[in-house]
């Protein structure tokens, strides 16, 4: 091999171990970026405390169902023990029944529109914030999300 063709041949295998280099540090680098983005519970909305969680296992497989839609629906403004958007949930069940519950997530303002009290005063105190609806949610997912809010107190 001629001089040349060493140098050549080293540059070639400098450039190569320098990509190799770069492409290992950005997979690690983004790997871990990727594991901040995952990390919900933490780096959840404007600051505030975590998501209340008591360990899945001492869920029900229902409420561990329910824990999900209420983590996709609901969280962006409800916690279980401080007021954030919306109330805080815990002991709803103590100030309200389980049906008026379903009708306040699935459709709150004809829950209004029938004259109900509790709605309307509810509606008020909290800035007259029409609900979402969720007139597509269905009975079992209902169901599994009001296991949630039973059991996570
Ligand atoms: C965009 C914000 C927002 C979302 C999303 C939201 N809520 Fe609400 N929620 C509120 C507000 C505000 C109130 C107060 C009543 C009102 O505005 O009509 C409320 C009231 C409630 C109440 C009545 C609480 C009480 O003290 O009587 C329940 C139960 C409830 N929400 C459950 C849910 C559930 C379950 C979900 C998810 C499926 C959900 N909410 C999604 C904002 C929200």
């Amino acid at each position: 091999m001629g001089d040349r063709n060493k140098i050549t041949f080293l540059l070639l295998l400098a450039t190569g171990l320098t990509f190799a280099l770069f492409g290992f540090v950005a997979i690690n680098y983004s790997d871990y970026h990727h594991q901040l983005e995952i990390a919900p519970e933490t780096s959840w909305a404007c600051g505030t405390a975590a998501l209340e969680s008591k360990h899945e296992s001492l869920l029900s497989p229902a409420a561990v169902t329910g824990k999900e839609v209420f983590k996709q629906n609901c969280k962006a403004c409800h916690r279980m023990k401080e007021k954030l958007v919306g109330p805080a949930l815990t002991g709803v069940f103590e100030r309200r029944d389980s049906v008026w519950i379903r009708k306040m997530i699935v459709n709150a303002e004809q829950l209004r529109k029938r004259g109900d009290k509790q709605a309307i005063i509810l509606y008020r105190e909290y800035g007259q914030l029409e609900h979402t609806r969720f007139t597509s949610m269905n009975e079992p997912t209902l169901d599994a999300l009001l296991s949630y809010l039973k059991e996570e107190y």
